[in-house]
């Protein structure tokens, strides 16, 4: 469904994807992690087609979307990190507009466009349906952003932080629509968040961007054991606590127990949340990045 390979963008003299490159099969959740200005809108909107890119190769449902045509667009579903249009039109109406650019695409095995009833079902706006879209709430708006998105039926669905905004009630229920897209309709779903617990929860897959590359891509457990591994395990002992840190918790447990267990309580194992992994990576990564830049500036310095 993705394919991309060695990416690269260049804003100006801003290197900001560096060699950008990773695959998705059909019905994965993937979701892109990285900090502010790491460039992940930047990917969206290139695998999009939105923008082009400055180098490197992108399949997306096997065509470049810098040459794809309408029918391709049609197959793609796209929720923006920010657009502020459509203001004047009611939910259900311009529901119902956008879905008629659908239809010529309809297929026996793909029924195109959902219905507005579907629709406002899915993202749960039934009662706002003839509200004018400038007068929803932010989260109203958002979930509205994703019912345009899923109009088309997608087979790969772009999401830039769809739940920014969103309450509690309002996530788990976009994190199960997205469950059910993924498994009923086998769509492919690339989706860029910061909350890391909505990455663990959500993703079959974490990518996390750092330094201008894709710098750990895997489960929240593969990223974990990719950092350090390092466990802390807690323990009392004669009604002292003792704590320590270890890359083998099970044999750490192990010797403790042979040693000492009768009298050990509380024994506890804590693992790397994604926070941490996270973090470390990121630190890591961008840490060399700056490191990059500053020597590139005092080697420009040395020439004055
Ligand atoms: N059109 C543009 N021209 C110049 N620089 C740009 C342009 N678009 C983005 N950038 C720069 O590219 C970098 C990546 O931006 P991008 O929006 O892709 O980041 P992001 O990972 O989506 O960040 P955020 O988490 O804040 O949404 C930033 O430093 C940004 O300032
Ligand atoms: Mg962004």
């Amino acid at each position: 469904m993705l394919d991309v390979r060695d990416l690269r963008m260049r804003y100006g003299t801003l290197d900001v994807l560096t060699g950008v490159s990773f695959q998705a099969q059909r019905g994965e959740i993937l979701t892109l992690l990285g900090p502010n200005g790491a460039g992940k809108t930047t990917i969206i909107e290139i695998l999009e087609g939105f923008r082009l890119r400055s180098d490197g190769d992108v399949l997306v449902l096997g065509v470049d979307p810098a040459t794809a045509d309408e029918a391709w667009r049609a197959r793609i579903g796209v929720v923006l990190q920010s657009w502020r249009d459509h203001g004047k039109w009611r939910v259900g109406e311009l529901l119902e507009h956008l879905g008629r650019y659908y239809a010529p695409y309809s297929s026996e095995g793909r029924k195109r466009p959902l219905t507005v009833n579907e629709l406002v079902e899915m993202v749960d706006l039934g009662p706002y349906r003839n509200q004018r879209i400038a007068t929803l709430s932010g989260g109203q708006r958002r979930r509205m952003d994703v019912a345009i998105g899923i109009v088309g039926r997608p087979e790969l669905l772009f999401l830039d932080e769809p739940t920014a905004g969103f309450d509690p009630q309002a996530r788990r229920d976009f994190h199960d629509l997205v469950r059910r897209l993924s498994g009923l309709e086998g769509t492919t779903i690339l989706l860029t968040t910061h909350d890391l617990d909505e990455a663990e929860k959500l993703a079959h897959r974490i990518m996390v961007l750092a330094g201008g590359r894709i710098v750990a891509n895997g489960s929240a457990e593969e990223l974990a054991a990719q950092v350090a591994g390092q466990s802390e395990v807690r323990w009392r002992h004669n009604g002292n606590r003792f704590a320590e840190t270890t890359d083998d918790a099970v044999s750490f447990v192990r010797r403790l127990l042979a040693e000492d267990g009768p009298t050990i309580s509380d024994l506890e194992v804590r693992r790397p949340s994604l926070e941490e992994t996270y973090m470390a990576m990121v630190q890591h990564h961008e840490a060399g990045r700056v490191a990059d830049a500053v020597a590139v500036a005092d080697f420009g310095g040395q020439g004055q």
